[in-house]
């Protein structure tokens, strides 16, 4: 997996080119050349191929899964049935692909050339060659997706000459499959969408807390049992048999994917523990759970009857998946129950350790010692490198760049997967109506998933080589329990396939190319102008997607108002809009140049794709400058929503506002109206249960007066949900408007 090295040396090769190619890129684009992940090196002819009913499609031995593969990429579309031949050599009129030994091109890497004559593909391994052919269907009319006929459509390939090789040699992604369980087919119609973008890693969140999703011939229960839960009309699982497992392993590595199964040790395993409760310090029968949370109930660490099924466990799953790579978790553990269990605290003292958490380290160091039989290099989220580990492992850094340092430093190897940027199970955006999605971190745009750097700034030098790449996960414990249909209208079901397509596309693409493409040749605006055509492959594919909102090109203040200029980032959409501050709709006025409006606020607009097909609105937020210093708009208040008698209580959500341990304070500001609010007192819950209160009168008006309120937040989990509830009421009055902001103002002191 470690080729990125070369990859480097090819991009030095080529930096004389990309100099050029800058230039040319930019003149490809205005032809219609698209394509994401932006190659290394791309150069335009001029010349024109015209594929034909009679294009050939030849291949020099070891590609014909390759060559079977571009047959069934371009038949289908085309209506043609391209013959389909083995040849050493190039040849007219054919699209060629060809194995060479030039040890200049990368294992990865491909050179595309399209002439008028005809299609060269040439790689040293069939990885490569694959991914040459998603460049030549990137070239190709957004139509060849499409799985139908499509008629009158001139199947012409612009002439280019394209030399590529990836950055990272990880480029992966994790699809959760035990919280929401995903059939084989979404899982399939996955690496497709992966493989189109030259993704090759697939994390498989295979076991978790909700559910075991693979068949274990030895411990069928954990099946019968693990992968089931609810009752009657609403018991809802599932799993992979074997055989469909090697399926999945089988489909992917022909698409150059990697299946790297997910193996949690050893917290998050109630699904397992629920089916053989001995597998747990308390032996208790468990229910695999309905809902989301984070069990305290893990493998008992004491017990060598855990190891022994941990080892029965893993043979299985070696049998299954060949990658060199097995992820066994790591994440989130509490050792409440090892503190309380005979056995854990037997094994503790035996071997002289002083903390509880040191077993995690013991329990790691004998999972990697057992896989390590295998020739298995261990990946565990980054807990599992926090307090040394025996052997070398892959971190994937999910909490922050500390870690990141720190792992290499410790000579392992990492993948970067900062909530930040990668956890597409959060939406990109917080305007009203957006998917509801986990909301305990901040909205992840397009931009931000865009603007991740894997090679972080600030690691030293010598460490860069141990940084394998970079991934997305799509969790899903959000969809678990998700009955409340979604205002946008392709969302209007309750299937986590199409929101699982909603929160991939498009930012899988941003997440391909900050792993493909050297930093140096990534620019938002060029990738935002080449996505606009991929939106349409995404259409004839059948891929689900988030519809972008128009973008601002300019405000301008302008005499009594302001004139905006919006415009569209999908092909072929329109834009509608509204000038009276109201919602838009698919039916509204027609965009069609810059638009005037008395202020900033009036002025809404969609994209729309079509009927059933909008954006969420673009528009103006308030703009609350003036109140930075107290933090983050969590809420606002206005006449609606208060009583001008009594005080009632007025809930607003904090998830994702409190998001570590700490103290924090909320603010109430008054902005406008003819009263002041007055408020009672302010709790904080978590998970629906009150973890704090500050009792005390205070009043938001032109005058403020003890209008700051102060929490301690000691317990914070990943995942939980926080609320703020405030008894408040309008002064002599409901006439009033106003903002609550929070601020994290420190650490809490003596924890
Ligand atoms: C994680 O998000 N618990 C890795
Ligand atoms: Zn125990």
């Amino acid at each position: 997996m470690r080729e990125h090295t070369t990859g480097r040396t090819l991009i030095a090769l080529f930096a004389m080119v990309l100099l050029a190619c800058t230039q040319t890129f930019a003149e490809g684009k205005d032809k219609g050349i698209n394509i994401i992940p932006k190659p290394v090196s791309l150069k335009t002819t001029g010349e024109t191929f015209s594929l034909t009913e009679s294009t050939k499609i030849l291949y020099s031995k070891g590609l014909k899964e390759q060559a079977d593969l571009l047959f069934s990429a371009l038949s289908p579309a085309t209506g043609w049935d391209f013959a389909v031949a083995e040849s050493s050599k190039a040849k007219k009129g054919a699209i060629s692909l060809l194995l060479t030994d030039n040890a200049d091109l990368p294992a990865e890497g491909y050179s595309l050339k399209v002439s008028a004559k005809g299609i060269e593909i040439l790689a040293q391994k069939p990885a490569g060659v694959f991914n040459g052919i998603q460049s030549l269907l990137q070239l190709l009319p957004e139509n060849i997706y499409s799985d139908k006929r499509q008629r009158d459509i001139a199947w012409d390939v612009p002439g280019v000459e394209i030399e590529d090789a990836p950055t990272f040699a990880w480029r992966g992604m994790m699809l959760d499959v035990s919280r929401y369980f995903y059939e084989k087919d979404f899982v399939l119609k996955y690496i497709d969408m992966m493989a189109m973008y030259k993704l090759n890693v697939l994390h498989f969140h295979l076991i978790d807390d909700a559910g075991w999703r693979i068949e274990i011939k030895k411990y069928p229960k954990l099946t019968e049992i693990g992968a089931w839960r609810g009752e009657g009309a609403n018991r809802s699982g599932g799993f992979y048999t074997q055989d469909e497992l090697k399926e999945i392993v089988a489909y992917a590595k022909a698409r150059n994917v990697e299946v790297i199964p997910e193996i949690e040790i050893p917290a998050h395993t109630l699904a397992a523990l629920s089916a053989y409760p001995w597998l747990g310090c308390r032996e208790m029968r468990h229910r695999v759970p309905t809902y989301h949370f984070i069990s305290r109930d893990l493998y008992c660490v004491g017990k060598e009857s855990t190891f022994d099924f941990l080892g029965d466990v893993f043979k299985e799953v070696f049998e299954i998946f060949p990658s060199k790579y097995v992820h066994i978790g790591g994440d989130e553990a509490r050792y409440d129950r090892w503190k309380e269990c005979d056995h854990c605290q037997k094994r503790k003292n035996s071997l002289g350790l002083k903390h509880d958490r040191e077993l995690q380290v013991y329990f790691t160091n004998r999972v990697q010692k057992m896989v390590g039989k295998y020739g298995k290099t261990i990946v565990g989220w980054d807990e599992i490198v926090e307090r040394g580990l025996a052997g070398k492992a892959v971190a994937m850094i999910w909490h922050n760049k500390k870690k990141a340092f720190t792992a290499t430093a410790d000579g392992h190897m990492a993948v970067m997967a900062l909530t930040g940027h990668s956890y597409f199970d959060v939406a990109e955006s917080r305007t009203p109506g957006e998917v509801k999605a986990a909301t305990w971190l901040s909205p992840i745009s397009l931009e931000k998933s865009y603007s991740f750097d894997p090679m972080l700034k600030g690691l030293d030098e010598k460490y860069r080589d141990q940084i394998l790449g970079a991934q997305a996960c799509l969790w899903t414990d959000q969809f678990i329990h998700g009955t409340k249909l979604q205002e946008i209208l392709p969302l209007n079901e309750n299937r986590s396939e199409v929101y699982a397509e909603y929160l991939t596309f498009p930012r899988m693409a941003a997440l391909a190319e900050v792993c493909w493409t050297p930093k140096s040749d990534r620019a938002f605006p060029d990738f935002e102008g080449r996505m606009a055509s991929h939106y349409n492959r995404y259409d004839f594919a059948g891929y689900g997607y988030r519809v972008p909102e128009p973008k601002l090109v300019s405000k301008k203040k302008v005499s009594n108002g302001f004139e905006i200029s919006v415009e569209n980032v999908v092909n072929g959409a329109e834009i509608r809009y509204t000038e009276d501050g109201s919602r838009p709709h698919s039916h509204s006025k027609l965009y069609t140049g810059s638009v005037k409006v008395k202020s900033l606020q009036d002025f809404q607009a969609i994209t729309v794709i079509n009927r059933k097909q909008y954006s969420l609105p673009f528009f103006f937020p308030e703009d609350y400058s003036k109140f930075k210093p107290y933090g983050k708009l969590m809420a606002k208040w206005a006449p609606t929503k208060i009583s001008d008698k009594n005080y009632e209580i007025f809930k607003a959500n904090a998830t994702g506002k409190v998001n570590k341990n700490g103290v924090y304070e909320i603010a109430f500001l008054y902005t406008d109206g003819d009263n002041a609010l007055e408020i009672e007192s302010v709790a904080l819950f978590k998970n629906g249960k009150q973890i704090g209160e500050d009792k005390h009168v205070g009043t938001a008006g032109k005058n403020a007066n003890g209008n700051v309120y102060r929490f301690s937040v000691d317990q914070y989990e990943t995942g939980a949900g926080f609320e703020i509830r405030a008894k408040v009421r309008g002064a002599r009055g409901n006439h009033s408007y106003g903002v609550i902001f929070i601020k994290r103002t420190g650490d809490v002191q003596g924890i």
